[in-house]
């Protein structure tokens, strides 16, 4: 039986009531479990990923070759076998990255990312020059990728260059906002995702550094970003010098919701967490200076360790959001 993120993106189709159109829809967490659990052996039809049609419906003679470029089903093993391989890397060889593999990289995730409105409201900054990166590896709180990856890649909500763009052809100002900042933020996450597959599909290594929203001003001044400019994340990126165990996700079934939000009650609290207390309980009590900072403050389980002084400081996270507020406000973001 398939598993039910895999079936989740299987597409089907009903058009008896739409004669000439096919609607598609995905199955939901509840039709699969009806349908597989009453008949388990039930063979799973093929899908398309991003294709306005089934495979196994012909669309009108004028979409045919739209529909054949389209429906050609490209979810294939690889790409189950490398989201699978996926590890956040974070000890690196020092080996440079041809910057042709960069740029290819790049122009790809570039070309094959969603952005909204089409208004590709980002920036990356590359940095390779040593000093650089070593003032990078002090913002993001010493963390060793920093210098050892050959890469660091940073990415900025930049709605400067747009903005440009509108006062030189004459239009109205926009997205020096709220919403301006949210739609270029995400826009810039999704390219960074893009980017990361294609990295690794390359063999390259990747790992985020969220410490980048703890400095967001340094790095802003280091990086000379003008106004509507900020960096939202950053990536390392280089070739591997480890090979790190599989990280454990949530079970699915506690981060999908059938049509409305599913709110969990204690029980359900316990036995979705139970496996990741497990775990990572075991991987921090594996690092001595981990475990001995952790008896001395005192943190008996893994959730006290989310939240305590060693990792996610509500006290930091509380002054380092007023100072984003503050900097959302000076670059004009919060107008
Ligand atoms: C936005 C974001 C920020 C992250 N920041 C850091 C970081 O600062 N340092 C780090 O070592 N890992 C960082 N990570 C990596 C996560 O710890 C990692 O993705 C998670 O533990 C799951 O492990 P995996 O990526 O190997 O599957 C970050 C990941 C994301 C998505």
């Amino acid at each position: 039986m398939p598993e039910p993120q895999t079936l989740r993106y299987q597409l089907r189709h009903a058009h008896a009531s739409q004669p000439g159109r096919h609607r598609l829809n995905y199955l939901t967490p509840t039709e699969f479990r009806q349908q597989h659990h009453t008949v388990p052996n039930r063979a799973v039809p093929p899908g398309v990923i991003g294709s306005k049609w089934p495979v196994r419906v012909k669309p009108p003679a004028t979409l045919q070759t739209t529909w054949h470029r389209l429906a050609t089903p490209v979810m294939n093993n690889d790409f189950s076998n490398l989201l699978k391989r996926h590890r956040s890397i974070r000890r690196y060889k020092p080996d440079a990255i041809d910057p042709t593999l960069i740029e290819q990289v790049c122009a790809d995730a570039i070309a094959g990312a969603s952005s909204s409105g089409n208004l590709n409201a980002v920036s990356i900054v590359l940095t390779r020059d040593a000093s650089r990166k070593q003032r990078l590896y002090e913002l993001h709180f010493e963390q060793p990728m920093v210098l050892q990856a050959p890469l660091v890649m940073t990415f900025c909500a930049d709605w400067f260059r747009t903005r440009q763009w509108l006062r030189r052809r004459g239009a109205r100002d926009n997205f020096d906002n709220l919403i301006g900042y949210h739609v270029a933020a995400f826009d810039a996450i999704i390219l960074a995702q893009t980017l990361c597959l294609g990295f690794e599909a390359r063999g390259l290594g990747i790992c985020y550094m969220g410490t980048t929203l703890h400095s967001m001003r340094a790095i802003a001044e280091l990086l000379e970003l003008p106004d509507t400019c900020l960096p939202v994340t950053t990536l390392v990126v280089g070739y591997p010098d480890e090979s790190p165990q599989r990280r454990d996700r949530l079970p699915l079934a506690a981060l999908l919701h059938d049509e409305t939000y599913h709110r969990p009650s204690d029980e359900e609290i316990d036995a979705t967490y139970a496996e990741r207390e497990r775990l990572g309980w075991e991987r921090y009590m594996a690092v001595p200076e981990l475990k001995a900072k952790m008896q001395a403050l005192g943190i008996t389980s893994l959730a006290q360790f989310y939240t305590s002084e060693a990792k996610y400081d509500p006290d930091v996270f509380r002054t380092d959001s007023a100072a984003l507020r503050t900097l959302l406000e000076s670059k004009h973001f919060l107008t």
